[in-house]
C-alpha cells in the first residue's frame, strides 16, 4: 500500500496534488511520500518483533538526506556500500553503530574512514578483503567487527543482473569455505569476528530461496559455534520484492518474511539484521513526466515524454515494468489504447513501455511512473546533458525539494578547462 491516491480527479501524493508540485517544480521529478516510507520501515520493524534486531535500510535504493534522515529518526540502521554513502549515513545521524558496510571492493580508504567515524560491521566478501581490513584496523591500533558473507549458491529467481546467491556471482564466499575462512579470520590481528552475512539477490516474489538459505546459515551457524567462533549476529540481507505490475503480481509480505526468519533462525539466540532497500523505497516514490509529443507511427502511436532512461534506467537496463498512470484520472470506463513510451534520448532502448494500454493522452498531459522511489534517482545521470532530475518529499499537505534541478550554469560549472585551451 502506498500515499499515491486519485483525490477529486488528480494524482495525489499524500494530500498534494502532482499537479501542484509540477507547476511550482516543473517536470520531470521525483516525489517520496513521507506515510509510505514510514510505513514501509515499520512492516520490517514489526516483522521481527519479539527478536532482538536492527532493520538496516539498503540506502543504495534511495539515498537523499532527506530520506535518510526520516528513516533514522524511526531508528533505522544503514547498509552501505561505499564510503559516500557511510558518509551519507553519518551526516543524517545515524550512529556508526547503526551501520554496516557491504560491498566487494571496499578500498583501504573507504575502511580506514568507517574505522575512524564508527562502524557496526563490515560484511566481508572475501579473503583478501579480510587481509586488508586486519592491516588497516590493526595500523590504527582498533578492533574490526566483520561478518563474513557467505555465498549459499541458492537461486533467487529473479533477474539475472540482481541475483547474487549462486556460486557464479562475484558475492561473498563459497559457503563451503565457510569455516576455513572463519578460522583464517580469528587468527588475524585487529579482527574480531561476530557473526555470519547473506545476501541472495533482489526483487525476490518467493519466499522459498530465502528459506533454503537461511537454512544453510543456521546450519553453518551450529557449525561455527562448535568451532569456537562467538556467532551471536545474523546479517540476513534485503531483497524482498515489491508488486511493479499492482495488476498482476503480489510478492510475499514483510509480515511473512519475518515469520519466515523467525522459524528458521529465531532459535539461535542471535541478534539480526535485514537490508531492505526496494520494499521500503520503492512504493514510496514516483516520477512525475510530461507528454511532450504525441507522434504517430507506421502501426504504433508514442508518447515522447519529458523524462528519458537517464532519469529512470530500469526498463533499458532491466526490461523492468513500471506502471504508468495519468496524473488526471481517466473517466471511469474510458477507452485506452497501444503506446509506446518512449523518452527523448537519441537511443532506442530510450523506451519505457511498448504497447502499454493507456487512456487518451496528448502533448501536455502528466504521467506518474510508480514504484520509482527506489533504484531511480539513485541511478540517474545527466546523459545527453540533460540535468538530474529533482527531488521532492511531501509530508501530508506539505512539500519540499529536497535536491533542486541543477541549473546549465552549474552543470557547465563542473567542468574545467586544462591551461592549453
Ligand atoms: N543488501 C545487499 C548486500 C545488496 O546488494 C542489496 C541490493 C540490498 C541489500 C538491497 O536489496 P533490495 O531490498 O533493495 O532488493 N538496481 C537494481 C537493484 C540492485 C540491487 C543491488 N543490491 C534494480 O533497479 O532493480
Amino acid at each position: 500500500m502506498d500515499h499515491f491516491l486519485y483525490r477529486d480527479g488528480v494524482l495525489h501524493a499524500e494530500d498534494v496534488p502532482l499537479t501542484e508540485i509540477a507547476a511550482e517544480v516543473g517536470t520531470p521529478f521525483y516525489c517520496y511520500s513521507t506515510a509510505t516510507l514510514t510505513r514501509h520501515f515499520r512492516l520490517f520493524d514489526e516483522a521481527l518483533e519479539g527478536t532482538d534486531h536492527l532493520v538496516c535500510y539498503a540506502m543504495k535504493a534511495a539515498s537523499n538526506q532527506a530520506i535518510l534522515t526520516t528513516l533514522a529518526a524511526l531508528g533505522a540502521g544503514m547498509d552501505v556500500v561505499s564510503g559516500g554513502e557511510y558518509a551519507r549515513a553519518k551526516a543524517a545521524g545515524v550512529p556508526g553503530e547503526r551501520i554496516v558496510f557491504s560491498g566487494v571492493g571496499k578500498t583501504r580508504a573507504e575502511i580506514a574512514d568507517a574505522l575512524e567515524g564508527g562502524i557496526r560491521q563490515f560484511n566481508v566478501e572475501s579473503e583478501p578483503e579480510l587481509a586488508v581490513i586486519s592491516a588497516v584496523a590493526s595500523g590504527m591500533g582498533v578492533t574490526a567487527p566483520v561478518t563474513i558473507r557467505v555465498n549459499p549458491d541458492v537461486d533467487a529467481k529473479t533477474h539475472a543482473k540482481i541475483s547474487t546467491g549462486k556460486s557464479e556471482n562475484k558475492f561473498g564466499i563459497p559457503i563451503a569455505r565457510a569455516r576455513e575462512v572463519y578460522a583464517e579470520a580469528a587468527a588475524l590481528p585487529g579482527i574480531e569476528v561476530v557473526g555470519i552475512d547473506v545476501h541472495i539477490g533482489s526483487q525476490l516474489t518467493d519466499l522459498e530461496p530465502y528459506r533454503l538459505a537461511y537454512e544453510k546459515v543456521a546450519d553453518l551457524t551450529r557449525a561455527l559455534r562448535a568451532d569456537g567462533h562467538d556467532i551471536r549476529r545474523l546479517d540476513l540481507g534485503g531483497g524482498l520484492g515489491i508488486p511493479y505490475e499492482r495488476s498482476n503480481s503480489a510478492p510475499p509480505l514483510p509480515v511473512e518474511y519475518g515469520a519466515l526468519v523467525k522459524e528458521v533462525l529465531g532459535d539461535l539466540g542471535c541478534e539480526l539484521e535485514i537490508e531492505p532497500g526496494r520494499l521500503i523505497a520503492g512504493n514510496a516514490g514516483v516520477l512525475v513526466s510530461e507528454v511532450i509529443y504525441l507522434k504517430s507511427g507506421e502501426g504504433r502511436d508514442f508518447l515522447i515524454l519529458d523524462a528519458a532512461m537517464n532519469d529512470l534506467i530500469r526498463p533499458a537496463m532491466y526490461d523492468a515494468w513500471h506502471d504508468i498512470v495519468p496524473v488526471r484520472e481517466p473517466a471511469p470506463g474510458v477507452e485506452t489504447a497501444p503506446y509506446d513510451i518512449v523518452g527523448p534520448v537519441c537511443e532506442s532502448g530510450d523506451t519505457f513501455a511498448k504497447a502499454r494500454p493507456m487512456p487518451p493522452l496528448g502533448a501536455g498531459d502528466l504521467v506518474a511512473f510508480r514504484s520509482a522511489g527506489a533504484y531511480g534517482a539513485v541511478m540517474a545521470s545527466e546523459y545527453n546533458s540533460r540535468p538530474l532530475v529533482p527531488e521532492v518529499m511531501v509530508k501530508g499537505d506539505q512539500f519540499a525539494v529536497i535536491r533542486a534541478r541543477p541549473t546549465y550554469d552549474e552543470i557547465l560549472k563542473r567542468d574545467t578547462l586544462p591551461p592549453w585551451l
